[in-house]
C-alpha cells in the first residue's frame, strides 16, 4: 500500500507504518457499548490527521499502510512486509523514527520479531523504532489511540535521556523495549506493558535506561528475515491436567519444525507427554520449553536436566518463543547454506539469554 506525504522525498520526517489494530477500530455505538467493535476499519493517514495539529513543529510525518487487520489475524507475510519495510526506513537517511500503529492482541509477536531482525540495525542507526496501539477504538469517548500516538511519535523524533537507539513500545505513557511486551489484561489501558519493565515516556527511569543498554551491547548481530512462505511451522502446545499423549503424538505425521512447550511451573510438561516427545525429537522436531505461569524465567535443566537438544526459553513468554524459535531455524537454515556449521539452539540461545530488564 502507499505512502501518503505531503513533503519531498529527501525532507527529514518520522514515518508512521499503519498495521490496524484497535487503535484503528470504529465502534457502531460508540456511547452504548464502546467494547463492541470492529478493529482495522480506519487507515493511518486518517489517524495522524487527527493529532496533527499538536505534533511538535517541525516533525514531518509520513504514513503508510502495510495492512488494516485486527491483529488476531496477523500473518507470517504481514510479519515478513512489516520487518522488511522498517529495515529500508532504518537504512533511510530522510527517516529519523518510526512508529508503527498495531493491534495489541499480537503485538508481543511483533515486538520480538522486531527486536530479533532490526534491532541491532536501528541501535546502530541511532533511530527509534516505536510500537504502539490502543484498547479503545478510535470514535469512542476517552479513545486511547490519539495520545499514545503523540507519545509514540515525540518519543521517535526527541532526544530523550540518551535513550539509544532501538525496538521500544508505547503504551498508557510508558515505554518498554518491544520485546518485553506481552498482553496480560483482556481491558486496561495498559494491558501490553502490565509485566513488561518500563519507563514513564516523559521521564525515563535510570536503571530501565541501563538495563537497555545492556541488552543493546549484548543483542550484536540480527537474525535474516524468512520470506513470506519460508517461515518454519512450529506450535504451542500448552500442558494442563490431564494432559494426552495424544495431543503431540497428532503431530508427527505433519510437517511440523518445532513444538513451543508452555509447561506448568518452572516449564515442566506432564508426564503423559514424555514418549511422544522423545519420537518428536528423534524425527527431528526442534523443542523449546517456557512457563504457562505468565511471568518469571524458564531455566536450563530446571525442574528436571533437559532432554539433549531441548531449549529452555528464559524469559520469552510461548507466543514470543515460537516467534524466536522459527526464526531460528531459519537462521540455522541460511548459516548452513552458507557453509557455516550453526544450529538452531545457536541462535535460539541468544534471544532466551538475553539480559532482563529489572
Ligand atoms: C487487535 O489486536 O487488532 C485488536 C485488539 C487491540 O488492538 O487491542
Amino acid at each position: 500500500m502507499s505512502s501518503k506525504s505531503n513533503i519531498s522525498a529527501n525532507t527529514p520526517h518520522i514515518l508512521i507504518l499503519g498495521m490496524g489494530g484497535t487503535i484503528a477500530g470504529l465502534a457502531p455505538n460508540p456511547e452504548d457499548s464502546p467494547l463492541q467493535y470492529e478493529a482495522g476499519l480506519v487507515g493511518v493517514d486518517a489517524l495522524v490527521a487527527q493529532i496533527q495539529s499538536v505534533v511538535p513543529v517541525g516533525v514531518n510525518l509520513v504514513s503508510r499502510q502495510l495492512a488494516n487487520i485486527n491483529s488476531r489475524n496477523l500473518t507470517e507475510a504481514h510479519l515478513t512486509n512489516l520487518g522488511l519495510a522498517v529495515k529500508e526506513a532504518l537504512l533511510d537517511a530522510a527517516v529519523k523514527g518510526i512508529v508503527i500503529t498495531h493491534g495489541t492482541d499480537t503485538i508481543e509477536e511483533t515486538g520480538l520479531f522486531l527486536q530479533a531482525t532490526c534491532g541491532k540495525l536501528a541501535h546502530t542507526q541511532s533511530k527509534r523504532v516505536i510500537l504502539t496501539g490502543a484498547m479503545l477504538p478510535s470514535n469512542v469517548p476517552g479513545a486511547d489511540g490519539p495520545s499514545n500516538l503523540l507519545d509514540a511519535l515525540r518519543w521517535a523524533s526527541t532526544p530523550i535521556d540518551n535513550c539509544p537507539g532501538g525496538v521500544y513500545a508505547v503504551m498508557d505513557g510508558r515505554g518498554c523495549m518491544a520485546m518485553d511486551l506481552a498482553k496480560r489484561h483482556a481491558t486496561a489501558l495498559n494491558a501490553p506493558l502490565q509485566n513488561a519493565p518500563s519507563s514513564s515516556v516523559g521521564l525515563i527511569n535510570p536503571s530501565w535506561l541501563s538495563g537497555v543498554k545492556a541488552v543493546q551491547a549484548t543483542w550484536n548481530e540480527d537474525l535474516p528475515i524468512p520470506q513470506e512462505g519460508e517461515w518454519p511451522w512450529v506450535e504451542i502446545l500448552t500442558s494442563h491436567a490431564g494432559a494426552r499423549p495424544e495431543t503431540v503424538a497428532h503431530w508427527l505425521s505433519s510437517a511440523v519444525q518445532g513444538f513451543v512447550l508452555a509447561g506448568s511451573g518452572h516449564g515442566g510438561f506432564h508426564d503423559g507427554w514424555i514418549e511422544p516427545l522423545d519420537r518428536a525429537m528423534l524425527q527431528g522436531i526442534a523443542l523449546a520449553r517456557t512457563t504457562r505461569t505468565g511471568a518469571g524465567a524458564t531455566l536450563r535443566n530446571i525442574p528436571e536436566l533437559d532432554k539433549l537438544g531441548c531449549c529452555a526459553s528464559g524469559s520469552l513468554t510461548a507466543p514470543r518463543a515460537r516467534i524466536a524459535l522459527q526464526l531460528a531455524l531459519n537462521a540455522a537454515k541460511q548459516a548452513n547454506k552458507a557453509g557455516k556449521p550453526l544450529t538452531w539452539q545457536d541462535f535460539f540461545a541468544r534471544m532466551a539469554d538475553l539480559p532482563e530488564i529489572k
